[in-house]
Formats: structure tokens, sequence, C-alpha cells
């Protein structure tokens, strides 16, 4: 006799439920998904341990007529799909048949269900597998699921069950991110009594997440449309303070999925905005065809593999990055008291007035002016001029489309930045500048920097930047431990115009510098990098090390604070600084730009 025997149907349906049902939360997921399919517009769900004892799923879907309901509970029974032909393109949550059975062998089941328009309906309770008892039923229409006892009858299984209040987290974040998919739904969630969500049927996903998170000005609304994608939801938005974590809600074609693709799109558009660490909170949906998508790649559809992935890639990385470009700068609040002439006002602006002079943990030299045409004659091939000429021209002036650098054009439409016009220079170390909307104030060395550390971002994905070699090489002394870290960095370094080396005993020899840096700003940039860099060296990434080596390279090349620039500058910084996408805040974090609106000028002279 053959060794091989075909499982009974009780013990496959327990096989397959070790897939599909890890834990109550999976079945609260897969229940309110059948609701969905159902055409739900309401849906209670209550709870009692974790969901451990009770789950219980109640909604005013369709229902099913006695027969589907017996059917449901069989071993790939679906109305979802009928031939091969419509896995290529799946317009419902579920499909594969499956659901139900599992958790109807894992647990106490019960099923009341009535289809629309019948007089009575059906109720069918099964017991680990087993079923007990089909009887006709009164109800209202639509459908109600029972889950009891989960895993009672397979205890290795209930074992890796967590505390109820794990569990009980679980299944709110889980019927946080349905709810938050699916706005014209209804949602109330209940565990042991007590609601823990209450979401009455809205027409977007901002009120949507208005009811569940309340008032958010931090979040900033992402929206592009191309290629047959479209994406849209809200972001966490570049901020000085605050956050760098929170919920990352990802949903593809309204299914929540982990996608590591998307994922990294995200994490590349933030980390080219700010070198803050962050994993930012994010509610994105993402809209793709359904043939241009595989959503059967994962036992609990937790995945998706999409046909173009690069293209969702960039879509993603672009919406996300024009996003946090949009984030508007801080604005200033006037108080009619702090006006009164002869008082000093830096009481009402403060650290703005008092001078520019920031504490900044990457510009560890003194923040020492520039001395005009100081700053070039050692760097062989360029001309004249101050540390903003050479930076300038050697990112983005004249002589930039045959470097390869074009100036990025200035974005149009309604959320373009505005023009801003220079009226002047307060303290040599803030541009103020005004358009039609009000007056801003402008932190000149802030503002440069990043524009410069975008530039070189941007350009480094191309090719290295501009180097220069020095006629008289640079020799530094450097700590051993500094010392190591620069020389290993060495390859880096070269893609930025650097060529160090070792030249024996303490020294390092510097040949070459990035073009855009001025050299006596090439020995405090120098040291900065090696000093950062150590204290950082353990596990940094390749990535992460390069945007530092940008920061440092921007913040030494930026024009400083107590620095007079002419008009002609000041129009060419703030020109740049419109045609960066993240022009409100720098590398590290800092505003850029302070603004006083219209309407507060206009409110505090009594004029409106
Ligand atoms: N709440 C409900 N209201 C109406 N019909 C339902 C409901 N839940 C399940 N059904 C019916 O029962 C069938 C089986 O449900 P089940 O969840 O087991 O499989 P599925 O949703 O088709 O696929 P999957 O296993 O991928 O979830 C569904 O195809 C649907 O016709
Ligand atoms: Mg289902």
């Amino acid at each position: 006799m053959g060794r091989i025997t075909r499982l009974p149907d009780d013990l496959a349906n327990q096989i397959a439920a070790g897939e599909v049902v890890e834990r109550p939360s999976s079945v609260i997921k897969e229940l309110v998904e059948n609701a969905i399919d159902a055409e739900a517009t309401r849906l209670t769900i209550t709870t009692e341990y974790g969901g451990k004892k009770l789950i219980r799923v109640e909604d005013d879907g369709i229902g099913m007529e006695p027969e589907d309901a017996r059917l449901s509970l069989e071993r790939h029974a679906t109305s979802k799909i009928k031939k091969a032909d419509d896995l290529g393109a799946i317009l419902t949550l579920g499909f594969r048949g499956e659901a139900l059975p599992s958790m109807a062998s894992v647990s106490h089941f019960r099923m009341r269900t009535r289809f629309r328009g019948q007089p009575s309906g059906t109720e069918i309770r099964v017991n680990a597998g087993v079923t007990e008892s089909v009887v006709e039923a009164g109800g209202p229409e639509g459908t109600l699921v029972e889950v009891a006892d989960l895993f009672y009858n397979l205890p290795a299984r209930r074992k890796f069950l967590k505390s109820d209040a794990a569990e009980s987290a679980q299944i709110s974040r889980t019927v946080t991110q349905l709810a938050l998919c699916y706005p014209r739904i209804g949602f109330v969630l209940t565990n042991a009594g007590r609601k823990v969500v209450s979401c009455p049927p809205v027409s977007t996903v901002a009120d949507r997440l208005y009811q569940l998170y309340g008032d958010r000005p931090d979040l900033v609304a992402v929206e592009r449309e191309g290629m047959g994608l479209r994406l849209h939801g809200f972001v966490a938005a570049l901020a000085e303070q605050g956050p760098t974590r929170g919920p990352q809600h990802v949903f593809v074609n309204r299914r929540i999925v982990k996608d590591k693709t998307i994922a990294h799109a995200i994490f590349d558009a933030y980390s080219v905005a700010s070198n803050k660490e962050r994993s930012p909170e994010v509610h994105l949906f993402l809209e793709v065809p359904p043939d241009r998508i595989d959503v059967n790649v994962h036992p609990t559809k937790a995945e998706v593999r999409f046909k173009e992935q690069s293209l969702v890639h960039e879509i993603v990385r672009r919406a996300v990055a024009d996003a946090l470009g949009r984030g508007p700068a801080p604005e200033l609040t006037l108080r009619p008291s702090d006006l009164i002439p002869g008082r000093p006002m830096a009481q009402s602006i403060p650290g703005v007035l008092g001078g520019g002079n920031y504490p900044n943990r990457w510009a560890q030299v003194p923040a020492a002016s520039y001395q005009p045409g100081t700053t070039t004659e050692n760097i062989v091939g360029t001309g004249s001029g101050s540390a903003l000429d050479v930076a300038a021209a050697a990112l983005s002036g004249p002589d930039a489309v045959q470097r390869g650098i074009e100036p990025r054009p200035a974005p149009s439409g309604p959320d373009a930045m505005r023009p801003l016009i220079p009226l002047g220079q307060f303290r040599d170390t803030f541009i103020i500048a005004m358009d039609d909307e009000g007056i801003a104030i402008i932190d000149q060395h802030v503002a440069h920097e990043r524009v410069l550390f975008e530039r070189i971002m941007q350009r480094l994905t191309e090719r290295p930047l501009e180097s220069q070699r020095l006629l008289v090489p640079i020799m530094l002394d450097m700590a051993p431990a500094e010392r190591h870290t620069l020389i290993s960095r060495s390859a880096d370094l070269e893609r930025f115009g650097f060529e160090v080396e070792e030249f024996g005993g303490d020294t390092v020899r510097v040949a070459a510098i990035p073009a855009i840096l001025p050299r006596d700003e090439c020995e405090g940039a120098l040291r900065s990098l090696a000093n950062d860099l150590e204290g950082l060296d353990r596990g940094l990434g390749i990535e992460e090390g390069l945007k530092r080596i940008a920061a440092l390279t921007a913040c030494h090349a930026a024009v400083k604070a107590n620095y007079p620039l002419t008009f002609e500058k000041m129009t060419h910084i703030l020109e740049e600084l419109r045609a960066t996408a993240y022009s409100s805040i720098c590398p590290h974090g800092r505003p850029v730009m302070l603004r006083i609106t219209r309407r507060e000028v206009e409110k505090n002279f009594d004029r409106i």
C-alpha cells in the first residue's frame, strides 16, 4: 500500500488557517474585507480579551442566500473569481475562498446572514471545522460572523498569541488602517465593552484622518497622477521639532501592504529633503490598474508585485518630494506693543534680529566673515570673486550647462513659490524681501546652504563634483582616529572633489578640493568632517556618509552670516532658492525663511 493519503478537509483547512489566520487581528482583517466586498456601509466589530475569547463582525452588506452561506464555508468556494483569467485583474479584496473555512476550522464559529430582500436568513455553527447546525434564522439584512476561542483546538498555536493588551493594540491598528482606507464606511470597534474606534461614514480620506487623529497641521497632502497611476494621501511635513517616527500606512488599490519599493521611495524623498534620520508618518494610497499588479503573491495578501516597479518608485518618490517642498515658511506674528518706537525689536522677533550665529554642529570652525577677494586666489583655474561667486559659478553660473549642472527651472503653477524681490540686507546676515503676499526674512547662510546641498546631491547622482587642484597642497596635522576616518573615506571624498592622502606621521595631504569650496574653508571643512564622521562611523551607510559630506561641504561653501551682499547676489540666492524643491528648511532642519504675511501687517495697522 502506498504511503501517500489525501488529507481530510478539516485538516487541510487547519493547515490553510496556519497561513491566513495568524492572530485575532488577521481574523478581523479577513472578516472586514469580506464585508467591504459585500458592499457594507457600516461595520460593528466587537472583541473580548484581545479577540482571543471573542471576535464578532457585523455588517449591513448584501448577505448570502442559504445555499451560498453553506458553500462559503467550503474550501476554495468563492463568489469573487470564476476562471483563471479573473486572477489577472482582481477588483475585490478576497479571491481565494479560504478565509471563512480556515477560521471555522480553528474556533467556535457562528455565522448568521440574510440576503438583501429575503424574509429570513440562515445561521450556521461550526466547531473546529465540524458543522454543528444549519438553521433558518431571523436577524437584519447583512452578515454577522462570530469567531470564539480562537485556536482552542490547537494549543500550540494558542500559546503563540500575545497578551490581551498586545492583541488588542494590534486589532486597533488593523481597524484604524482599514477605516482610513474606506472613509465612506462607518466603523465601530469595541473591546471589552469599551469603544476604541468610532467613525461614522464620511466622504474623504482627509475627513477620516481627522476622525482618527484629530487636527494635523503637521501633515502635508500628496497628490500625483501619471502613466495610469495615481498616488494621494498625507505625509509628515519636514520640521525642526516634532517626532521623526510615526505610523507608515501604505495602501495599494485599497489594500494594506508592506512594499519595499514604496518604502524605499519614501525614504529617498525624505533623505534628500533633510538629513535628519526619520521613519516618517505617512498615509499613502496608490491606485494601479488591476492588470498591472499581481495581488496573489502572499498568503495574507500583505504584499503585491508591480509589473513596473521602477515607475512606481519614481512616482512615489517625486510625489512625496514635491509635497515636502511645499511646506509653508513659518509665519511671524506681530504684537503692536512690541512696535512702540524705541523698544528693541529683538523682543518681538527673538533670535532673528539679534544676529545670525546659530549654533551649528556641522560648522565647528568659527563663522568668520569672508573677506571678499581673499577666498579664491589660491584656487587654480578659478577667476577672482567672492565665495558666493565661486559657489554660484561652480554649481549654477553661466558655465553651468557646460559643467552639466543646469539650474532647475523654477516650479510653476499655484503651488510654486512666488518670486521674492530683495529689499536689502539686515545686519549683513538676513535678506529682507517681499512679494505680493508679505515680507520674508531669509537667513542668507541657511538659504544658500540649502541650495548648494540640493545641487550637490542632485549632481552626485550623475557624476563627481568639479575638483580644483591646489598649486600648494594643504598639509593637515590630525589626531590618529580622525586621520584614519578621513583616509578611509577618501574614495567618497573624491566624488566631492577632495583628494586626501596620508603623508606620513600625523599629516594628511590635501591635493585637490571641491571647486565650490573656498580654500580657506577647506581646513575647517575637513576637520569637522573627520570629527563628524568619526563619531558616526560605526554603522554609517555609504548613502548617509555621502549626505553628511554634502551637507558639510554645502555649509562651508555657503555664504556666511555677517557678510555683505550686493543686490545681484541677493537676487541670485532668492532665485536659486525658488528653484529648490525644499526651500523652507535647511539640510539640518532649520528654517530658511520666516514670513510676515500681508494679512498680519494689515491687521496690525487696523486696515482689516
Ligand atoms: N460578510 C459577507 N457578506 C456577504 N458574503 C460574504 C461575506 N463573507 C463571505 N461572503 C461570501 O463567502 C465567500 C467566501 O468567503 P471567504 O472569505 O472564505 O473567501 P473570499 O473572500 O472569496 O476569498 P479570500 O479567502 O481571499 O478571502 C465569499 O466569496 C463571499 O461570496
Ligand atoms: Mg474573504
